[in-house]
């Protein structure tokens, strides 16, 4: 069982975009792993660490591929969703600080986040540019 299933219903029918969305379930779901599995020792903030940074670039790698999508075909709502994607990336960067910071803290709220705010956000905002880039994509 994984910590966090994929469901057909976030796609957005735009593949590129898909895959990507699919490949940061999994990433979630390895760092879920390594949560439960990195040693309980002095390692372990590196072994989760690793995972996490992972997660992070992929996120960065995978809004940029977004956002160029949306601006290349005009879409209307580019800048509302770009601060969705910019405000996600500072929490992030204040839980990876307070991570650094806390030698011992458990990461599993930082776990929590990232999953509810990755299905919120495809869900609501992401979904919205499916219809729309679809059919500029199929002109295109
Ligand atoms: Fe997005
Ligand atoms: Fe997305």
């Amino acid at each position: 069982m994984f910590y966090f299933q994929w469901k057909d219903s976030y796609l957005t029918h735009i593949d590129e975009l898909d895959a990507q969305h699919q490949k940061l379930v999994a990433l979630i779901n390895n760092f879920y792993t390594d949560l439960l599995n990195c040693p309980e020792n002095a390692e372990k903030q590196a072994c989760i660490g690793k995972t996490l940074e992972e997660l992070v670039a992929y996120s960065n790698y995978h809004f940029a591929a977004e956002e160029k999508l949306m601006l290349e075909h005009q879409y209307p709502a580019y800048q509302q969703h770009k601060q969705e994607h910019e405000s996600f990336k500072r929490k992030v960067a204040a839980l990876m600080q307070t991570q650094n910071e806390a030698a011992n803290a458990l990461p599993f709220p930082v776990v929590v986040f990232l999953r509810d705010w990755l299905t919120t956000h495809v869900i609501h905002t992401d979904k919205e540019y499916g219809p729309y880039l679809k059919e500029r994509l199929q002109k295109s």
